[in-house]
């Protein structure tokens, strides 16, 4: 299938979506909730565990009408069609985006240039599964005889967030193993690691999809040179495992074949914590409740395919997201879990969504005129509250919030769950109804503090509030905003699944450490030749 490469602007629905936002722009939220008693059932719906309230945004049936017209002129069902069946959507690349196969448990094949690729799946969830039972169990020995009491990720960006993330989220669930994770290219880091690491029982997944990340790859030559110290080269296939598509590198770094998981091309870094790339989540969890997590993507996955884009979660959501971005012009949005465990929730979408759709060229290699990529940040409720919340109350800018919560606490801590559920809640109400000059009359505030204390209200949220947290629902989690993110490079008409980005900063980090290596600081920009200088003491 040929996509549809439209520019969003040329659109009739973009037009009456402009002339739409002229006309309500300015109506609150609140007004809606008194002209339609409905409101806030209709716009919210519920699926599986999740119930999602998006009825406190500045839209209306007929903004979001428009935008399923816009949706169907942009042909969006059409490309979910081709992003499902293994077309070559990543154009810029030449490659396939099929994470969603990694989370299928049905008998359909998932079809790969006329090969099902559901079979090497299988193959290596088997081998995930059987590794981590001997790791767990502690049939797996270190060289000097002890089992595996720690694990050690390397690895960066989708190489890291996604199973540091996870694994955190999922702690509740966690066996014995300690869990770590080296990301960053600091050496300071990976030696307060290996602090905490005995070396005789210390298992490392060296994880890169082209094994050949600076960051990863001089992380992981570090940690073979601490461990060959006072080991004997004999006794790395005990302790050093690789995830790759770069098998010849990988065996160049000195890894034995059967400590080699593969991964394939058509896996995004930032869509793979579901390949093997999520080895250190089903070390830490075991291997079923990893599985409970493709499973509960797996099912948002055949949600996000087959419901009707008016009851579609994920479509939606990038429905409001397009509202604010192009209409409101809002910058930003803010991901706000009410949970400790989803903590990197945020970073992780850092990832995810701006890698993804950071792009100002279109699918036609035109410069885009319009606003793409929001910005994503974020942090817990309710510590969140005590620290940014000011500017999103009282800032001038509009920052519309995704509120994530749980409604039971794992450790039957009821009556912290109620506190903590409260303050969700009567924040999303804050930042909607706020406090009027009337409301402070009425307390007797002195005049010259009413200002201050006046609340605008009219900020808006959507509520994401899901029974319990468990690996299922976070899989199904995860993979809402993953859709979303695929459905607004549809609409923004931009390839989301290439990082071309990210590679000019990378080439020049090695030009500047060559010059760093040959005492030279005549290369670069000025700026830069100064620094240099400064650095090395030239
Ligand atoms: O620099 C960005 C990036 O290419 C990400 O997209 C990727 O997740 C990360 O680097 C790590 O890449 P690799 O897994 O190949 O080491």
């Amino acid at each position: 299938m040929k996509l549809a490469n439209k520019n969003p602007l040329k659109l009739k629905a973009w037009k009456k979506l402009e002339e739409h936002f002229k006309v309500t722009k300015n109506i609150r939220i609140d007004e809606y909730f008194k002209k339609n008693i409905l409101r806030a059932k209709e716009m919210s719906c519920s699926w599986e565990d999740f119930f999602i309230d998006y009825s406190k945004n500045k839209i209306d049936q007929k903004s979001l009408m428009l935008l399923k017209d816009l949706a169907i002129e942009a042909n969006l069902s059409e490309e979910i069609k081709a992003y499902f069946s293994g077309e070559k959507i990543n154009k810029t690349e030449k490659r396939a985006v099929l994470h969603t196969a990694l989370r299928s448990f049905s008998n359909e094949p998932f079809i790969l240039d006329g090969k099902d690729i559901m079979h090497d799946i299988r193959v290596v969830r088997d081998k995930m599964k059987e590794f981590s039972d001997k790791i767990i169990s502690g049939e797996w020995k270190g060289f000097s005889g002890k089992p595996i009491t720690h694990v050690v990720n390397i690895g960066i960006g989708g190489s890291d967030l996604g199973p540091s993330m996870v694994v955190e989220a999922l702690s509740f669930y966690k066996n014995h193993i300690n869990t770590y994770f080296i990301s960053n290219i600091e050496g300071d880091h990976v030696r307060e690691v290996l602090k905490k690491c005995p070396i005789e029982s210390t298992l490392f997944v060296i994880v890169s999809k082209t094994f050949k990340t600076q960051e990863t790859i001089s992380n992981a030559n570090t940690v073979k040179k601490w461990f060959l110290e006072s080991t004997s080269q004999g006794s790395i296939s005990k302790h050093f495992i690789a995830i790759s598509t770069n098998l010849d590198e990988v065996s160049e770094f000195g890894i034995d074949q059967q400590n080699v998981f593969p991964i394939k091309d058509w896996v995004g870094g930032r869509f793979s914590l579901w390949s093997a790339v999520g080895l250190s989540i089903s070390l830490s969890i075991g291997y079923e409740n990893f599985e409970a997590l493709l499973k509960g993507a797996g099912s948002m996955d055949l949600h996000f395919k087959n419901a009707p884009i008016e009851d579609n979660i994920p479509i939606i959501l990038s429905f409001i997201s397009i509202w604010y971005n192009n209409f409101y012009k809002s910058e930003s949005e803010a991901i706000i879990p009410y949970s400790e465990y989803l903590k990197s929730f945020p970073s992780y979408l850092q990832q995810a969504s701006m890698e993804s759709n950071g792009k100002s060229i279109d699918r036609n290699g035109d410069l885009i005129t319009y606003q793409t990529g929001t910005l994503i940040w974020g942090a817990t409720g309710t510590n969140a509250q005590h620290a940014f919340f000011q500017l999103i109350h009282q800032g001038t800018k509009l920052i519309p919030a995704d509120f994530i919560g749980f409604k039971t606490s794992l450790y039957g801590e009821t009556d912290h769950q109620d506190k903590l559920i409260s303050n969700f809640f009567a924040q999303t109400e804050a930042l909607m109804v706020g406090k009027s000059k009337n409301d402070l009359n009425k307390e007797n505030v002195i005049d010259e503090l009413i200002p201050f204390k006046t609340f605008e209200g009219n900020k808006p949220s959507n509520t994401i509030l899901i029974e319990k947290l468990n690996p299922y629902n976070l899989g199904a989690l995860i993979a809402i905003y993953e859709h979303k993110i695929f459905t607004l490079g549809v609409l923004w008409n931009i390839y989301s699944y290439d990082q071309w980005g990210v590679e000019l900063g990378k080439k020049l980090a090695d030009k500047v450490l060559e010059d760093f290596e040959s005492n030279t600081n005549n290369t670069h920009d000025k700026s830069t030749n100064q620094l240099i200088k400064l650095y090395k003491d030239l």
